[in-house]
């Protein structure tokens, strides 16, 4: 609930920005990512839950990619050192035209378009992945991979 009285319930130091803020605001996590994604918000409100992204990379991500330095690539390329780097660029992975000529750059705006559809973003993608839909999800997946890709 917005507002609390003395006594009741409080946000705990260790919550995450965004649910620190729906617990304030009392509104959806989705509104709060998707003010911070069109500016409206400043960028630590969409620190995600790092624990629910790595559970999510576990379940969804990791039979196909690798994120450390040097484990090599999978069905999918290593993701390590991902954030800053154009489409396409890891060493010994046979891409799609479709994902080298993309000519984006890998960073939280474009990943948070891409991994809601890839198919869409890419299309001509050969990863056969359909997407998260919520962007909590991939608000989260990606707090974690901005610092599991960078170790
Ligand atoms: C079934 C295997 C599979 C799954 C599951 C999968 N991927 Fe992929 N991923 C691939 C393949 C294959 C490519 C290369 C696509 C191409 O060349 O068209 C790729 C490409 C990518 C790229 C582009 C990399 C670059 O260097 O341009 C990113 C980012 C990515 N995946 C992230 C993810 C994330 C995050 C998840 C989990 C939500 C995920 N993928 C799930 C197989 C997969």
């Amino acid at each position: 609930m917005a507002g609390f009285e003395e006594g009741t319930r409080r946000p705990t130091i260790s919550a995450t920005s965004v649910d620190l803020l729906v617990e304030l605001l009392d509104v959806p996590a989705d509104h709060v990512i998707i003010a911070k994604r069109q500016g409206k918000l400043a960028n630590e409100a969409s620190t995600g839950d790092t624990k629910k992204g790595a559970n999510l990379f576990k379940t969804r991500c990791a039979q196909c990619h690798n994120l450390k330095e040097g484990e090599g690539n999978k069905i999918g390329p290593n993701l390590h050192g991902l954030f800053g780097r154009k489409t396409g660029q890891v060493e010994g992975f046979s891409y799609t035209d479709a994902n080298k000529q993309k000519g984006i750059t890998w960073e939280e705006n474009t990943l948070f378009e891409y991994l809601e559809n890839p198919k869409k973003y890419i299309p001509g993608t050969k990863m056969a992945f359909g997407g998260l839909k919520k962007a909590k999800d991939r608000n989260d997946l990606i707090t974690f991979l901005r610092e599991e890709t960078s170790k």
